[in-house]
């Protein structure tokens, strides 16, 4: 039987716009268009290539950034529980967006839960 890979599941083009809509709510999230650059068409970019090979395609963010050490290129940013889910709030509503549902949907957004909670590395502030 041939192995299902998520990757092939979900289709390059429905990832690619999962990825646009989740930056789209980025941009207009107030706790976390602080700590994203302007233009998030390098950042939509790099994401698309890692959410590839996260979800068993091909290894193309790794190829061309080398190994993914998440949690360390999030060390640059303040990563407090507040924000943590402020951004799995808009890969929720991505979700919603492109029409993203079933078990697939269940699995993979458990998945970004857990490497969501990974990538915490500061205290909410009191303000
Ligand atoms: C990059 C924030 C979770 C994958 C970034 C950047 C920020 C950020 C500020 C830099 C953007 C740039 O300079 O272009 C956050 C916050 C998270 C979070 C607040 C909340 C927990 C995640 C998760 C994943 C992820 C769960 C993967 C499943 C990436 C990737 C990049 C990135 C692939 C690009 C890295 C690179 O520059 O090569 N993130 N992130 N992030 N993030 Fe996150």
């Amino acid at each position: 039987q041939k192995p299902i890979i998520p990757y092939e599941e979900i289709g390059a083009e429905k990832l690619s716009d999962l990825i646009d809509s989740f930056y789209s709510k980025v941009a207009k999230n107030p706790k976390l268009k602080p700590i994203f650059p302007d233009d998030l068409t390098e950042t939509a970019r790099k994401q698309k290539q890692f959410q590839t090979q996260y979800l068993g395609g091909p290894n193309i963010y790794t190829e061309e950034h080398g190994h993914p050490m998440m949690r360390a290129r999030h060390m640059n940013f303040e990563i407090t529980p507040e924000r943590a889910q402020a951004w799995l709030e808009c890969m929720y509503e991505a979700m919603d967006e492109v029409g993203l549902d079933g078990k697939f949907r269940e699995i993979y957004y458990k998945r970004l839960v857990l490497t969501a909670h990974h990538m915490i590395n500061a205290e909410d502030s009191n303000e």
